[in-house]
């Protein structure tokens, strides 16, 4: 039986390499993409999700609009990291069709609702979309099958010392999530730091067709992440789909995770407590198997490219 995902998401570079893998695996059965601002603006994160989704032949997944800005603050994206669109150097042809009508928000609630137990709830980008939706609709927890993040850290930060990109784009947004009853599944930026698109993956992605000379190569080769002087960026975001559909790529350790929302220097930091007394909220992702997690992506990949190459 597959795993039926809503994944929550600001393409962004990363993201759209996450939600290739989802079309791809035989395992996931694509709930719906819902987009929010993060990397670049809501208009571009919407269009970008429409045109990865159709380009990896998957052009009836549905894509709703979130918001359009973070809780509280300005919205600062990052187009520095991920390029002007979005996609980096990747240039993908204009999807058949537009979003869905409707909120973000009401259609993660009305899907979860729909099929109590069944649906994982997965968030690549800021939280903002994820706190409304567990605001208006408080039983959101206990419906979900399973909530997974990538996102925050249990070591050092990527935008600043304390905080990674995902958390410090709207704290508020994530301290309302992470207090909203559930555990999270918290798949942080510490350990996706070695999920590395190596020069031997770029290698094996010259294989995968137009997947891989359309948008995995163009898009990496421009990804400036801020971690990555190295010409092998992370692939953060993929880390967190793959852990909904192969566990064991990655060790837990439950934790007490609190988000800072006033510090003057880390706003936005998880800070994470393995020792804290009293209840967890969050099973944090301490280790990774970084060559399982790349058998597994670039299997699904391969097949991916595969039927993409069949098609006119
Ligand atoms: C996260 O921030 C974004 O720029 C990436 O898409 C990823 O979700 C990494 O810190
Ligand atoms: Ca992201």
């Amino acid at each position: 039986m597959s795993t039926r995902v809503i994944l929550d998401c600001d393409p962004g570079i990363d993201d759209a390499l996450a939600i290739a893998f989802a079309i791809g695996h035989p395992g996931i059965e694509f709930t719906g993409i819902t987009t929010v601002a993060g990397n670049v603006g809501l208009a571009k994160t919407t269009a970008n999700a429409l045109a990865v989704a159709s380009f990896a032949g998957a052009p009836g997944v549905p894509v709703t609009a979130g918001c359009p800005a973070p809780l509280l603050r300005p919205a600062l994206d990052a187009g520095h990291v991920h390029g002007e669109s979005g996609l980096g150097g990747a240039v993908l042809p204009a999807p058949p069709h537009g979003p869905r009508d409707g909120h973000a928000i009401d259609f993660i609630i009305a899907e979860i609702a729909a099929a109590p137990g069944e649906i994982t709830l997965v968030a690549t980008g800021p939280l903002t979309n994820i706190a409304l939706a567990v605001r208006r609709e408080p039983r959101l927890p206990e419906w979900v099958r399973d909530f997974v993040i990538m996102g925050g850290s249990a070591g050092r930060g990527n935008v600043n010392p304390a905080a990674e990109y995902n958390i410090w784009a709207d704290p508020e947004a994530a301290a309302i999530v992470f207090s909203a009853g559930w555990t999270v599944r918290m798949i942080g930026l510490d350990v996706t730091l070695r999920a590395r698109a190596t020069a031997a993956v770029q290698e094996r992605m010259r294989s995968f067709g137009k997947l891989g000379s359309e948008l995995m190569l163009p898009a990496l080769a421009q990804y400036a992440d801020s971690n990555d002087s190295t010409g092998e960026p992370p692939v953060h975001d993929v880390c967190a789909v793959v852990s909904v559909i192969e566990p064991s790529v990655f060790t837990y350790t439950p934790a007490l995770v609190r988000v800072e929302t006033t510090g003057t220097w880390t706003s936005g930091m998880t800070v994470t407590d393995f020792e804290a007394t009293g209840s967890p909220n969050a099973l944090v992702a301490t280790d990774i198997d970084a060559d399982k997690f790349w058998d597994v992506v670039l299997g699904t990949y391969g097949s991916l490219a595969g039927s993409m190459d069949q098609r006119p």
